[in-house]
């Protein structure tokens, strides 16, 4: 049993993270802004309200508690809005971060996995992305990801701060029991939104371009299962322990789905109407990300319990029909 704390812990990733942990008997404390996560999401952990911004919370967060490692998943998180606002991106996603590595370097935590992103690559130049493809980040939001985990390979050279960050592509899905999922407010991530089109909340669902260089014309993006980034994270604390340095691994099914595919997934699941429109491609989003996560699976030990579409979209199909009723 360790104790950890869960930074973001109320958002969805980091609520499905802190039960995973919770029921795998671990002591969890969860540090949230509540800015886009929920207080009763972070239930199965105990909930600070503070934020990174503010060293004197952060500082009395670690002087109250003892870390055995830090979980970082608090971000600003949207490709388009990073592009109309870096500011909010540099400031939350890179400065925040370096409070909090302040703090645990003050309070001699050095364990930290860290929540980065298949954004930091960019445009891919070849079918399936591995860690060593070239970084660079066509977006802001991707940019910042691409920064902090630049500073972490530093903070561990120079204070032995090991980090593992993760290179989440398109997280998805529900928990399967139904206890958590996706609940952005606004949603703009495709399968909430199209599932929200099929339970009749939404008119229709949006289609941005449909002239990529890709089969159907619309994005290929690789989708994961919540529960399978969670499952990885347990990992990734498991590989800081056994092995006391820092490096980063690909999290995906290696399998891209375009918008229109994804659709017809959802129509098949769910048994229902999902109407289409089109309308101009989204700025700041890449034609394909698909992941080769074979780092994961040989280093971590990493295998995904769902890694089939169609049972990501019954999860969350599942929590949508909850949040219509
Ligand atoms: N899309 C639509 N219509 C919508 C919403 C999305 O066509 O209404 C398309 C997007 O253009 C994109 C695909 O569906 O091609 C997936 O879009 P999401 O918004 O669901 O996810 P993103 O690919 O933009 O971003 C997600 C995370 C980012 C992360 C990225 C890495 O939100 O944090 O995956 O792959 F950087």
């Amino acid at each position: 049993m360790a104790d950890l704390l869960v930074v973001g812990g109320a958002g969805y990733i980091g609520s499905h993270m802190v039960k995973w942990l919770a029921d795998a008997g671990h002591r969890v404390v969860v540090f949230d802004n509540l800015s886009t996560g929920h207080a009763d999401a972070a239930r199965f952990g105990a909930l600070v309200v503070g934020d990174l911004a503010n060293p004197d919370q952060l500082r009395a967060l670690f002087a109250a508690h003892r870390f055995d490692a830090v979980l970082h998943l608090a971000a600003a998180s949207l490709v388009t809005e990073s592009v109309q606002n870096p500011a909010k991106y540099y400031r939350n996603n890179v400065s925040n971060t370096l409070n909090l590595l302040d703090a645990m370097r003050e309070h001699g935590v050095m364990k930290l996995v860290f929540s980065s992103t298949a954004a930091i690559y960019g445009e891919p130049q070849t079918e399936r992305i591995r860690e060593d493809h070239p970084q660079r980040p066509i977006n802001p939001y991707g940019r910042s990801k691409w920064m902090v985990e630049q500073i972490l390979a530093d903070y561990d050279t120079a204070y032995g701060i090991h980090s593992v960050c993760l290179r989440y592509f398109n997280a998805a899905g529900a928990e399967p029991d139904g206890l958590l999922g996706e609940r952005h407010q606004p949603e703009t991530h495709l399968i909430p939104l199209v599932l929200q089109a099929a339970s009749g909340r939404r008119p229709h669902i949006t289609v941005f371009g449909r002239d990529y260089d890709t089969p159907d014309g619309s994005c290929l993006r690789d989708y994961i299962h919540v529960q399978d980034l969670c499952s990885a994270h347990a990992l990734a604390l498991d590989f800081l322990t056994r092995e006391q340095r820092s490096t980063a691994f690909n999290l995906g099914n290696g399998d891209g789905f375009s918008v229109l595919e994804v659709i017809e997934v959802a129509r098949s699941v769910t048994g229902h109407e999902i109407p289409v429109m089109y309308a101009e491609r989204r700025s700041g989003d890449p034609a394909r990300l698909i992941a080769d996560a074979s780092r994961a699976h040989q280093l971590l030990g990493w295998q995904p319990r769902y890694p089939n579409l169609a049972d990501l979209i019954a999860h969350a199909w599942q929590f949508e029909q909850q949040q219509a009723a």
